[in-house]
C-alpha cells in the first residue's frame, strides 16, 4: 500500500484563466512499459490545467517508475493492488474506476489492451477497467509500443473492440522509440492528452456537475392499505423530490425517480418507477442498487411510512364489524439498509430527509448516525413556508462535521443547494 494519511489535503495547482478541467477529477492508470515515466509529465499537466489527478498502477508501471512520484506529485493515495484489504477500504478499484470525470490509461501497453478488450483482471488497474463504465465516463486509451506490437493484428482486432465498446483511443505518433526503431508506437506529447481529455469531456456537452453520473431519488408519501378502500400515509405531495430530481437532471445526472402516489408531472427525461407502499419503494430502490448500473448517489426525499396494518382485509371493512384497535408492523427502513452498507466501496452517497416538528438540527444529527447517512436535510414542517405541499422551504444540510443552514428559498433553490453540495462530495470525497 502507497497512500498519503488520512485526512491530508490534495494540494491544488495553481490555477489560471485557462484552467479547462477546473474542478473536474481525472483517474490515471499508469501500465509498465517505458513510456510508464512520461505518465509523470501528463500527471503534472493534468493538474496544470486544473484537474484532480488520482493514480493506479501495474506491478509492471511500479517496475519503471515508483508509485512514491505519483503520490508526492498528486499528495493522494496511489492504488497498487487489488487484493489490500486497507487499500481497497481507502480508495477501492470501484470507486476508482467510476468516481471520476474522466480516466486516462498511459501508456496503455499491448498486453494492457488485450486485457482490457478481454476483460481479464489480473492486476489492479485492469481491474479498474473491468468496472469502467466508457459510455458514462470517458476513458481515454493511449497507447505506446514496438512498432510490430503496434502493427500486430491482436493489437488491432483488440483496439477495434474496445472502439466498438466506447473506449477513447489517442493513436501513438510516429517517431523514433526507446526500443531504437522509427515507426508508429511513440505516445503522443502530454499536452496533447490534455487536450484529449479536455476534449472527451467537451463532447459530452454542456458542463453539468453531475454529467456522467447516475442519481436515485425517492419522492413522495407511501400508502399502507388498511383495506380496498382505505390506507394509512402523511401529507407529503412529493414537491421537494420532484424539485431534486429535476435539479440532478438539469446538472447533467441520469435520474431515476422512485415516486409514492403524487399529483404531480414527473421531470422530463427523468426515469420515473411509480409505487404505493413502503415495500414496493424498497424493492425498486434495491432493484436500482443491485441492477447493473447501480446509482452515485441516492437522495431519500420520500416520507416513507414507518408501520404498515399487520393485516390487509380483502374487502371493506364494515363500521358495525370494524376492530377497535389496528395492528401496525414495521416497514423496512430503506435509507438505514443502504447506510449498513457502509464499507461496500460501491454504496453510493446517501442524503436523508427529516421532516420534524420541532428541534431539526437535533434530530437530523440523531439520524444521520443512526442510517450512516453522508447527509441529512432537515426541516421544520411547523414553521411558516416550511412544510408539506409548499414551494418553499428553510432547511438545515446536516452533515458529521458541519451544519449549514439555507434560509427560507425555493424548493428548487433547495434543490440546485444540495446538487452544488453532491457536486462538491463526489469529486472530493468524504
Ligand atoms: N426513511 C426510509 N425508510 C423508512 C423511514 C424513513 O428510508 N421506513 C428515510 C426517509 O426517506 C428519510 C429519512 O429516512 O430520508 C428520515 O425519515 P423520517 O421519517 O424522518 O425518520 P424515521 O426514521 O421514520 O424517524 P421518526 O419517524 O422517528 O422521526
Amino acid at each position: 500500500m502507497i497512500g498519503a494519511r488520512a485526512g491530508d489535503a490534495y494540494a491544488a495547482p495553481l490555477m489560471d484563466a485557462a484552467s479547462p478541467l477546473k474542478g473536474r477529477s481525472v483517474h490515471v492508470c499508469v501500465c509498465g512499459g517505458i513510456a510508464a515515466y512520461k505518465a509523470v509529465e501528463v500527471v503534472r499537466r493534468l493538474q496544470d490545467a486544473g484537474a484532480r489527478v488520482q493514480v493506479a498502477m501495474t506491478p509492471n508501471a511500479q517496475r519503471f517508475v515508483g508509485p512514491l512520484t505519483f503520490q508526492s506529485i498528486t499528495h493522494a493515495p496511489v492504488l497498487t493492488e487489488t487484493l489490500d484489504a486497507t487499500e481497497e477500504l481507502e480508495i477501492g478499484h470501484i470507486a476508482f474506476a467510476q468516481r471520476c470525470d474522466a480516466l486516462l490509461v498511459v501508456p496503455a501497453t499491448a498486453n494492457a489492451l488485450a486485457k482490457f478488450a478481454h476483460g481479464l483482471g489480473d492486476e489492479v488497474v485492469s481491474t479498474v477497467l473491468l468496472a469502467a463504465r466508457p459510455r458514462h465516463t470517458p476513458v481515454l486509451l493511449a497507447p505506446a509500443m514496438n512498432t510490430a506490437m503496434w502493427e500486430n493484428e491482436a493489437t488491432a482486432e483488440n483496439l477495434a473492440v474496445l472502439r466498438r465498446r466506447g473506449f477513447l483511443v489517442v493513436e501513438p505518433d510516429d517517431g523514433v522509440l526507446a526500443c531504437g526503431a522509427v515507426g508508429p508506437g511513440r505516445l503522443v506529447p502530454a499536452e496533447q492528452l490534455v487536450s484529449a481529455v479536455v476534449e472527451a469531456l467537451d463532447a459530452q456537452g454542456p458542463q453539468g456537475g453531475l454529467r456522467g453520473r447516475r442519481i436515485l431519488v425517492t419522492a413522495g408519501p407511501t400508502r399502507e392499505p388498511l383495506d380496498p378502500a382505505r390506507f394509512l400515509s402523511n401529507a407529503s405531495t412529493g414537491k421537494a423530490g420532484f424539485a431534486v430530481a429535476r435539479a440532478c437532471h438539469a446538472a447533467g445526472a441520469q435520474v431515476t425517480l422512485v415516486h409514492g402516489p403524487v399529483a404531480l408531472v414527473p421531470p422530463a427525461r427523468v426515469r420515473t418507477v411509480s409505487v404505493v407502499t413502503a415495500r414496493e419503494m424498497h424493492a425498486a430502490v434495491f432493484a436500482e442498487l443491485d441492477g447493473p448500473t447501480p446509482p452515485d448517489a441516492v437522495f431519500m426525499t420520500a416520507a416513507v411510512a414507518d408501520f404498515r396494518p399487520a393485516v390487509v382485509a380483502s374487502s371493506k371493512v364494515k363500521k358495525a364489524t370494524a376492530p377497535d384497535h389496528v395492528e401496525l408492523v414495521r416497514n423496512p427502513d430503506i435509507l438505514a439498509e443502504l447506510g449498513a452498507r457502509r464499507g461496500d466501496a460501491t454504496r453510493p452517497v446517501l442524503v436523508g430527509f427529516a421532516a420534524e416538528s420541532g428541534h431539526p438540527v437535533d434530530y437530523a444529527r440523531q439520524k444521520l448516525a443512526s442510517k450512516r447517512a453522508d447527509l441529512v436535510v432537515a426541516n421544520d414542517i411547523t414553521a411558516e413556508g416550511a412544510g408539506f405541499g409548499t414551494d418553499t422551504n428553510h432547511v438545515w444540510l446536516v452533515g458529521p462535521s458541519e451544519v449549514d443552514e439555507l434560509s427560507m428559498r425555493s424548493k428548487d433553490a433547495v434543490a440546485d443547494a444540495l446538487v452544488a453540495w453532491l457536486v462538491r462530495r463526489l469529486s472530493t470525497g468524504p
